[in-house]
Parts: C-alpha cells; sequence; structure tokens
C-alpha cells in the first residue's frame, strides 16, 4: 500500500535492494555454517587420525617390552640357572638387564608362580604370585603383553620408589563423577610376560618385566613430539596425550594453570560414560582442566578385556576456531562488499531504467501544458526507446493535427471575414436601392407638381423681358429670374431622369458602338479642355441586352464627371473588356483628374452629393448607378487624391447573338 507513495527509482532501488539482503544474507548463513562445520569436521578427522598414531606409539612400547622379556626369557643362562636354582647369578644378571633394558620391574618366577627374583626389589621373594599375566603363560606357555593394574601391595613388593610413585593425590575436577577417597594408591603398567624352559622344553619359569605408567610420560611425550611435532599456540601445546587409569589422569601433557602436568584430574562424567561404562571411543569438543579440546578417547584394556583406563589425544580448540572465525570473518567482508557493489550496481541500473520514464512523463506533462515541440531523446534500442520513439510519432503527429486544426481556423475565420464582407456590401447596396426608390417616388411628385408653374414662370419672364426690352435694371432682375428658373428646371429635369421608374427597353447591343458613339457627341468640349480621349476597346465582345438610350446617359454622365476632374487637361481612356469569368462585359473609364477622397467614396451615389457647388445637382452618378441595377449589372469606383479616377461598369452577358445582328442592321437602315 505504501509503495503507492514511493517514485518507480525508489521502488526499483528498494525490491533491488531487498533481493541483494536477502540473497547475501541466506549465503552467509549457508556459507558460514558450510565452512565452520568443514572446520570442525576436518579437526575431529585429524584428532581420529592422531588417536590411531597414539595408539600404535602405545602399542610399540607394549611391543619393546615384550620384545626384551621374550629374549631374556630364552637366554642361555636363565635355563642354566634355574636348574641349578642359582639366585645369586639370576639376580645380578637380571638387574642388570633390567637397568639395561630401562624397565620398572623384572620378576622370575618358577613353575608355579613363586618368585624366584625381584630384580628391583631383590629383598623379597618367595612369596606366591597371584597375577593374571603369570598364569597365562602358565597356562599357555607363550609370550605375552598386556596393561595391567597393580595393587598397592604388589607394588610395595616390587619396591617403595614404585609404591610411591604410583600413588597419586586426586585433585577435584569439575564434571567429574565424584569420588571419596583422596588418592589412588594402585597403579597401571604394560606388562609382558614370557615362559622360560628347560632343556627338553619343559616348563621351568615365568619371566615378567614392566613398566609403570602413573608419572611416567615417555608414551604421552612422545606422542605430542610424534603427532603434534611440538607445535605451539599462544604458548600452549597444540596438541596433548593422556593416559588414564579408570578417570584419573595418570601420565599427561596437558597442564596446570600453574604449569604443572595435570595429574591427579579426571575425565568428565559424559567421556567415562561412554568410553569407560560403554567401551566406545569418544571423538568431540570436551573440556579438558582449563581449554576446550577437540578430543578423542579410547578405551584400554587388560588381558580380560576388562576396561581398565583410556588413551587420550586433543587438539585445542582454539585456533580452530580462530581459523574459522578468520575465515567467517572474511567471508562476512566478502559479503558485505558484495552487498555495496551490488547495492550501487543496483541503484544505477534502477537509475537507468527510471531517469528516461521520468523522462517520458515530463515531456507528457509539458505537452499536457500546450508545448508541443517536446521531445524525448533516449538512446538505447530497448523498450523504453521504443516507448520514446512511439511517443516523439505520437508527439509530431499531434503537432501537425494542432497546426492543421489552427490553419483549418485561419481559413474559416478568412471566409467569414469575407462573407462578412459581402454582406455588408448587400447590405449597402440593398440600402442604396431602397434609398433611391423612395428617394425617386418623392422627387417625381414633386417634379410634376413644379414643372407646370416652372413652365408658366419662364414663359411669363420672357414675355416681360420682351416687353422691357430698354429697362436696364428690370432687364438684369428679369435675367437672374430666368438663369435661376432654367437651373431649377434642370434639377427638376435630372429629378425626372432619376425618378423614372419606366422599364428599360433593352436589346442585343455592341457595347463598342455606344460608346463611340457618346464619345463622338463630346469631341469638341473634350478638345477645348485640353484633355486627350483615348479607346482601348475589345474588338471580340459578344452583344449584350441593353437599353442603349440608358447607357448613353450613364456614359455621358461618367465623361462629362471625368472632364470635370480634369479642368486643367488630362488624359481620358476608355476600355471594354470580358471580364475574368467571362460573364460581364467591362466598361472602364479613367481619367487622370483631381481623385476622390477617401471619405467621399461611400456618399457619392447618394442623391444631391456634389462638391460643385451650385454647377452641379449631385445626380448624375446616383441617376446612372439606377440605370446599371436595372440591367442586373454593377459600378465601381477605384480612385487616389491627385492621380485620378477609374469607374468600372460591368453588364451581364446573355446569349441571343443571330437576334443581336439582326437588330443592328434594322437600325442601320433607319
Ligand atoms: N471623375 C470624377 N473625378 C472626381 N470627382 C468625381 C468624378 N466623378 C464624380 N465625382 C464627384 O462626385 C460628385 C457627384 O457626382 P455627380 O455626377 O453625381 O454630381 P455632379 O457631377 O456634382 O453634378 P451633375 O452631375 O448634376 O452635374 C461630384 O460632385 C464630384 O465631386
Ligand atoms: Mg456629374
Amino acid at each position: 500500500m505504501l509503495s503507492r507513495y514511493f517514485s518507480l527509482r525508489t521502488k526499483l532501488i528498494l525490491s533491488f535492494s531487498m533481493v541483494i539482503i536477502v540473497g547475501v544474507f541466506l549465503s552467509t548463513i549457508v556459507g558460514v555454517s558450510l565452512i565452520g562445520n568443514t572446520i570442525v569436521k576436518q579437526a575431529q578427522d585429524k584428532v581420529r587420525l592422531d588417536l590411531n598414531s597414539a595408539r600404535e606409539v602405545y602399542q610399540e612400547e607394549s611391543n619393546n617390552i615384550k620384545n626384551t622379556i621374550r629374549l631374556t626369557a630364552i637366554r642361555l643362562f636363565m635355563k642354566d640357572a634355574i636348574l641349578k636354582s642359582d639366585r645369586e647369578r639370576l639376580k645380578a644378571v637380571l638387574q642388570k638387564i633390567r637397568v639395561d633394558e630401562s624397565l620398572d620391574i623384572l620378576t622370575l618366577t618358577d613353575k608355579t608362580g613363586r618368585v624366584i627374583v625381584r630384580a628391583h626389589n631383590p629383598v623379597i621373594y618367595g612369596d606366591q604370585l597371584n597375577d593374571e599375566i603369570v598364569d597365562w603363560v602358565l597356562s599357555k606357555r607363550q609370550v605375552v603383553a598386556s596393561t595391567q593394574i597393580i595393587s598397592r601391595e604388589d607394588l610395595e613388593k616390587q619396591g617403595n620408589d614404585i609404591a610411591s610413585q604410583s600413588r597419586i593425590e586426586l585433585i577435584p575436577t569439575p564434571r567429574a563423577i565424584p569420588r571419596t577417597e583422596a588418592e589412588e594408591t594402585s597403579g597401571m603398567m604394560i606388562k609382558a610376560a614370557a615362559p622360560v624352559f628347560g632343556y627338553n622344553d619343559e616348563l621351568i619359569g615365568v619371566l615378567y618385566g614392566g613398566n609403570l605408567l602413573n608419572r611416567n610420560y615417555q608414551i604421552v611425550d612422545k606422542i605430542k613430539d610424534i603427532v603434534y611435532k611440538g607445535e605451539k599456540y599462544k604458548e600452549h601445546d597444540i596438541g596433548t596425550a593422556t593416559i588414564f587409569q579408570g578417570d584419573l589422569r595418570i601420565s599427561t601433557n596437558v597442564m596446570r594453570d600453574d604449569g604443572t602436568r595435570a595429574i591427579g584430574t579426571r575425565v568428565s562424567e559424559d567421556v567415562y560414560n561412554q568410553v569407560i561404562e560403554k567401551g566406545l571411543p569418544w571423538i568431540g569438543r570436551a573440556f579438558v582442566v582449563n581449554a576446550w579440546y577437540i578430543t578423542a578417547y579410547e578405551p584400554i584394556m587388560n588381558l580380560k578385556e576388562e576396561i581398565i583406563g583410556m588413551l587420550y589425544v586433543g587438539m585445542l580448540e582454539a585456533p580452530y576456531l580462530d581459523l574459522r572465525n578468520q575465515v567467517v570473518f572474511t567471508f562476512l567482508g566478502i559479503a558485505f562488499l558484495s552487498v555495496i557493489l551490488l547495492s550501487v550496481i543496483a541503484y544505477y541500473v534502477s537509475v537507468s531504467i527510471s531517469k528516461p520514464i521520468r523522462e517520458l512523463a515530463l515531456a507528457s506533462d509539458r505537452i499536457a501544458k500546450g508545448d508541443l515541440s517536446q521531445r524525448v531523446r533516449i538512446e538505447s534500442h530497448d523498450e523504453i526507446g521504443q516507448l520514446a520513439n512511439s511517443f516523439n510519432q505520437m508527439t509530431v503527429a499531434l503537432q501537425k493535427a494542432t497546426e492543421n486544426y489552427l490553419s483549418c481556423t485561419r481559413t474559416l475565420e478568412k471566409k467569414v471575414e469575407e462573407k462578412t464582407d459581402e454582406l455588408e456590401k448587400t447590405q449597402d447596396y440593398l440600402i442604396q436601392s431602397e434609398k433611391l426608390a423612395s428617394l425617386g417616388k418623392l422627387a417625381a411628385g414633386i417634379a410634376h407638381e413644379i414643372n407646370n408653374p416652372l413652365t408658366s414662370i419662364l414663359i411669363n419672364s420672357h414675355l416681360i423681358s420682351e416687353m422691357l426690352e430698354n429697362d436696364v435694371a428690370f432687364g438684369e432682375n428679369l435675367k437672374l429670374i430666368i438663369d435661376e428658373t432654367n437651373r431649377c428646371s434642370k434639377i427638376v429635369k435630372g429629378l425626372l431622369e432619376f425618378s423614372r421608374q419606366s422599364p428599360p427597353e433593352k436589346e442585343f447591343a455592341n457595347i463598342n458602338e455606344v460608346i463611340k458613339k457618346t464619345l463622338l457627341l463630346f469631341e469638341s468640349q473634350v478638345l477645348a479642355n485640353n484633355v486627350r480621349a483615348e479607346k482601348k476597346l475589345n474588338e471580340n465582345l459578344p452583344a449584350i441586352l441593353i437599353d442603349v438610350n440608358k447607357i448613353e446617359q450613364v456614359l455621358t454622365n461618367l465623361i462629362l464627371n471625368a472632364l470635370d476632374a480634369m479642368p486643367g487637361g488630362g488624359i481620358l481612356v476608355i476600355s471594354s473588356q470580358m471580364s475574368v469569368d467571362n460573364q460581364f462585359v467591362e466598361v472602364k473609364i479613367r481619367d487622370t483628374g483631381s481623385g476622390i477622397p477617401k471619405e467621399y467614396i461611400s456618399k457619392i451615389f447618394d442623391p444631391f452629393f456634389t462638391t460643385k457647388g451650385i454647377k452641379g445637382t449631385g445626380l448624375g452618378l446616383s441617376v446612372s448607378y439606377g440605370i446599371v441595377q436595372q440591367h442586373d449589372g454593377t459600378i465601381n469606383v477605384q480612385s487616389e487624391v491627385g492621380k485620378g479616377t477609374t469607374i468600372v461598369i460591368s453588364l451581364p452577358v446573355e446569349e441571343k447573338k443571330d437576334v443581336l445582328f439582326k437588330k443592328e442592321e434594322d437600325r442601320d437602315d433607319k
């Protein structure tokens, strides 16, 4: 749920880190326990082998004694002296052999087991032995060697030094089985016995000898030297060996804290139960005296195969633990470095995945805000690269569509503007037509009412003028009346023309002819005004349906206006041509006169608009406008003040050419 609030990058980094940490954690645990187990197992394997070596050393000692006894027993002097009961000789030789062969005891009995000579303690002899080894030889007549527990009485018979060497004070030991006695007075020996035969192979005695193991460090030190080569770890011997009498250490090189050998200490209860009680070897960790050891114990048996002691080898656990710790720490170090390295890689991978997506998101955002020029630049060829590519294509398409839309809008606006202009023009045109129509009706009424009184004023004024021929004062006044009345009648005439509602009498005519005829009327006036008149007529124009008189009137008005505009002379050009769309015949009257100021252009077609004072009526253009309108044509003005004016009349073309020529011919005939 919380993941909703994290950025993609954070999510990627978190998940990568989880995978890395869990992976490294698990592999570390597995690795460490594997390594730890392997090291411990190796140590245990080694100590098992060491125990074998220790047994060899122990066995060798036993064999040495056995050989010594066997070889001594078959020496000739033995038979000889026994048969001759030469005790003194036996004593002397056996004492020497005991010393030479480093035996603690060397004793000879007769064939019943009665002691003849104790080489170590010759004083005591003649006693009957109760010794399992001697009994065994007496019955089996063979050489034998074995470890044996020797009672205090027997030890004392061998000598006080032997008895006191055996005596070991018990030291309280944690984890050992409690014992009530304070010291051990019996001893443990490796003993060998051999039969002595007479000349006829009859058994004449038993020779036995042996070495006391209590406080005898020869074997354990030899084991240490052979197996562990005196290796030390922090001033402690790595390897140790011990011989136990029962659970008691009687010969050892395990040291106590005070540097003395740990004689008198005892084995822990666990080991005791397994080795002494059950007779099984023990391989494993054990706390020995004052430190943890990797140990191996096995039972030592007597001739009757009763367990009487143990042989032990052990290695300090500390060096192995140190090795294991070292390996574990190295492993942890590597794991830690891996986590860091993998995290860095995960970070860069996450960034490289999330960065382009972020770029896409930002670009989309900007596009949403209207910036369509956005493009993302992602070079990779993977899915994100494809996405970026599609994104860019989409943006380009969007931009094009938007541009199209905008240009459509612009076109539409332009069209609306054009149509509005057209509408406005049409509206103007309608207003103008309306204005003219209503004005025409008014003018017709007024003209009709005024024309008759004006005629009678003129007639009577002329009569009075004739009567007062010589009266100068009245004559001038009368002339003014006549002039003004003429002017009035001119206005009335114009009004009548303007208002004449009579439908045009149309016929097919050649417009060029109409132009030529009208211009001819003005020939003298053109010359007088110092104007050059030019015709540019297209001779291939079709005949058009017009009221010739009315069109003549239009042309007259326009030519008069042009001449009025050029009081100092100029050029008058009249041209005819087809319109671009071939639907109209166009007539242009161009002058190089004063031109029309812009503000007047909209007014010049209004009736009575004039800039010519009393000389003009302001009806010329409005009359012309009405006529052209009756022909379904248009009349347009282009003018520039100081340069001149061009008036264009467009008249529609209708197709009835054959009729046209006939009528023209008729007219010519008349
Ligand atoms: N060719 C032209 N050059 C300059 N101004 C012109 C031209 N044609 C018309 N005008 C202007 O238009 C006005 C109106 O012309 P319109 O012909 O209707 O009346 P008018 O010429 O003044 O009087 P009338 O035609 O009755 O003699 C003129 O007074 C003049 O100012
Ligand atoms: Mg005029």
